[in-house]
């Protein structure tokens, strides 16, 4: 089943209104690719009004009540999203959210339509000690117990070294742990593991977005730094779509 790459941008806390008003007007969406953005959430209607899919850095696991600060999936919703970024390494590292929170946000955001973009990823220090498919695993564990929520999943693969560094994995290095989630997926439901987009992130930029789609394991990219610029974006997007058509 051919699966139609994703490319996201996620603006972390980046842009102000202007800025995202003159991107709006020269992002490009072309044909074999869906683009989405993720700009800081009081942006989100903004964004909304724009054709893009749009989607919120982060979603609270709780329906509502007394969480100062947090936003509910219902309310993402309300405004446009149509899918919510859960488990960001940011989010783990700056907000210490644990694998189980993280599956349980992805739970919350399925509960109302909205499509979890589930991040996992490995530390430099992880990588050198050989653990890459054990940290990927346990991080993973907890979605692959909620069946309806691993379906309507995306999962991002963000090794945290790569990620605004400028490194990048390499396309086959990459590979291997796309495949690797793919299999995890695949012992719980080979069904749900064949159409599985999984995005790769960490300095994703032009020059190397070609390279990356190509793989067969992966299904598009979570792209930061180089989507804060519509003409690198635009460039990454028919990069996917056109590795996709190969
Ligand atoms: P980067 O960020 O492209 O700037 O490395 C990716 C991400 O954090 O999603």
């Amino acid at each position: 089943m051919a699966i139609t790459p994703l490319v996201m941008g996620n603006w972390k806390m980046n842009g102000r209104a202007q800025s995202l008003a003159e991107f709006l007007q020269t992002v490009v969406t072309v044909e074999g690719a869906e683009a989405a953005l993720c700009p800081p959430a009081v942006y989100l209607a903004q964004a909304a009004s724009s054709g893009l899919s749009i989607g919120a850095q982060d979603v609270s696991a709780e329906k509502g009540g007394a969480r100062t600060g947090e936003l509910s999936a219902a309310m993402l919703k309300d405004i446009g999203c149509d899918y919510a970024i859960v488990g960001h390494s940011e989010r783990r590292e700056y907000h210490a959210e644990s694998n189980e929170l993280v599956a349980a946000k992805a739970a919350a955001a399925v509960a109302e339509g909205l499509v979890p973009v589930f991040c996992v990823g490995e530390t430099l220090a992880q990588r050198e000690a050989g653990q890459v498919e054990q940290v990927i695993a346990e991080q993973l564990a907890p979605l692959l117990k909620l069946p309806q929520v691993m379906a309507a999943a995306v999962v991002a693969y963000e090794p945290v070294w790569a990620i605004g560094t400028g490194k990048t994995a390499s396309s086959s290095d990459a590979q291997q742990v796309h495949a690797f989630i793919r299999t995890q997926y695949a012992a719980v439901d080979a069904k749900i593991a064949a159409a599985l987009r999984i995005l790769y992130g960490g300095s994703v930029k032009p020059d190397n977005a070609m390279e990356l789609c190509a793989m067969p394991d992966i299904n598009g990219a979570l792209v930061g730094g180089a989507s804060l610029e519509a003409a690198s974006f635009n460039q990454i997007i028919q990069a996917a779509a056109a590795s996709s058509a190969v």
